[in-house]
């Protein structure tokens, strides 16, 4: 990829994802489970843009989303309603009552009194709710502990023993209709074993609920499969599939997988400049224009995002010294890659970040009132805008008609 006639052609900072590679990584998903009826839910907070989605709409992927805003971007990206699922610890009644509105294939329940909320709503709206339950299997994905859900210390689902009564009282609701079960152990697994107990606890379960007349139709295994960014093992994505449909012999249910990261993640690139170097009696420091709020990762995590440099002059790797490389943000946490052998750069040198696709640009805020960069896809060889970069007048527009007196708020 030519990232220096990107930057000069769109600015930077720029995010860049290669629209053919993401969807062969569906393609190769997809594949791995074609012994068995299944749809692939793209889940769109890895990345929601619509242009990206809507890629992956052409090729028949459903959408996993976690917002009333994600189902209707899923929608509006072309993804078929029935091919939509709603999770999530805290629906609210508006997106709730929306979400049986629109159809889709199934709201997931992550409480009792969650349940309760969508039954009710369903009576008031004359629907029957067509809900999965989120079962909490209690095991350790063993991934760092903010994107690890699948314990009982986590928020989300219910025990199997609460499971079970919800799908009953379910069954027995006439505003209910029972017809999936969901889990989902955490994010960037690199380890299959908890992934193919944790499928075989819950078809065990679901052995159980069938035989209890609870007529299931869909066995969603959540998301989760990692990728490498820096030296970390990953699980093969044919000895995931295999260790699923294993766990499910003899289960006549279509599985649905939500894979986020390994969709889009290695696709994209975060292009930056370096502004400055700076030098302080105990550490070197490459100031570049993208930051905290671009990508928030290794501030959050402290996740290894890689990074090539790309310069117009020679450089000397003869001098190589230790670096940060940081944002203009005021927080100390805020850096994208911490003490690396570069050599000495030059104002505008690019520094791109690889493995960028999945949760950048979709966790990029406006803090310190910075823009959000713009979006660029290649597709064929081709580079087209997505979205352009936010102008200051986008961030600003609300407040000012308030401050101006042109508006309460209110609409
Ligand atoms: N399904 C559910 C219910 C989820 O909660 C998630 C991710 C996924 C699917 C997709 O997981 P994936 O295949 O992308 O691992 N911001 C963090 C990741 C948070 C993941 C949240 N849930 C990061 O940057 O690593």
């Amino acid at each position: 990829m030519d990232f220096l006639t990107l930057a000069y052609k769109y600015k930077t900072p720029l995010y860049v994802y290669d629209l053919d590679k993401v969807k062969n990584q569906f393609l190769n998903f997809k594949q791995a489970f074609n012994a068995r009826k299944n749809l692939i839910c793209y889940a769109l907070k890895a990345n929601s843009n619509l242009s990206l989605i809507n890629t992956l709409a052409k090729l028949d992927s459903g959408a996993d989303c976690v917002s009333i805003g994600e189902v209707k971007r899923a929608i509006l990206a072309g993804i078929k309603k029935y091919k939509i699922i709603f999770s999530g610890v805290g629906k609210s009644d508006e997106e709730i009552t929306e979400a049986l509105e629109l159809d889709i294939l199934f709201i997931n329940a992550e409480s009792k009194q969650e349940l309760k909320r969508i039954e009710s709503i369903a009576k008031q709206t004359k629907k029957i709710a067509r809900i999965s339950i989120r079962v909490n299997p209690n095991i350790d994905a063993k991934t760092h502990p903010y994107i690890s859900t699948g314990l009982h210390e986590n928020k989300f689902g219910v025990d199997m023993q609460s499971a079970s009564e919800l799908y009953l009282y379910a069954k027995n609701s006439s505003f209910l209709n029972p017809v999936g079960i969901h889990f989902h152990l955490g994010s960037q697994l690199s380890d299959l074993e908890p992934i193919s107990s944790a499928a075989q606890k819950i078809a065990d379960f679901t052995r159980s609920l069938l035989a209890l007349k609870i007529d299931l139709k869909f066995f969603d295994i959540g998301g989760g499969i990692g990728i490498v960014y820096d030296d970390e093992k990953t699980i093969k994505l044919y000895d995931y599939a295999q260790a699923i449909l294993n766990a499910l012999k003899g289960l006549d249910l279509t599985i649905i997988c939500e894979p986020g990261r390994y969709i889009v993640g290695e696709s994209g690139f975060l292009v930056t400049k370096v502004l400055y170097e700076k030098y302080t009696d105990k550490k070197r420091f490459v100031i570049i224009d993208a930051a905290m709020n671009d990508l928030i990762r290794p501030s959050l995590y402290g996740a290894i995002h890689k990074f090539k440099v790309y310069s117009q002059n020679k450089l000397d790797k003869t001098k190589e010294s230790l670096a940060d490389v940081v944002g203009p943000i005021c927080e100390s946490g805020d850096y994208l890659a911490k003490n690396i052998l570069l050599p000495p750069l030059s104002s505008g040198d690019l520094i791109v970040f690889e493995n960028a696709g999945a949760y950048g640009y979709s966790m990029a805020s406006n803090y310190n009132t910075r823009r959000r960069p713009a979006e660029i896809g290649i597709e064929h060889g081709s580079d087209r805008i997505l979205k352009r970069r936010e102008k200051f007048e986008d961030m600003i527009a609300d407040e000012l008609k308030i401050l101006k007196g042109e508006s309460d708020g209110f609409e």
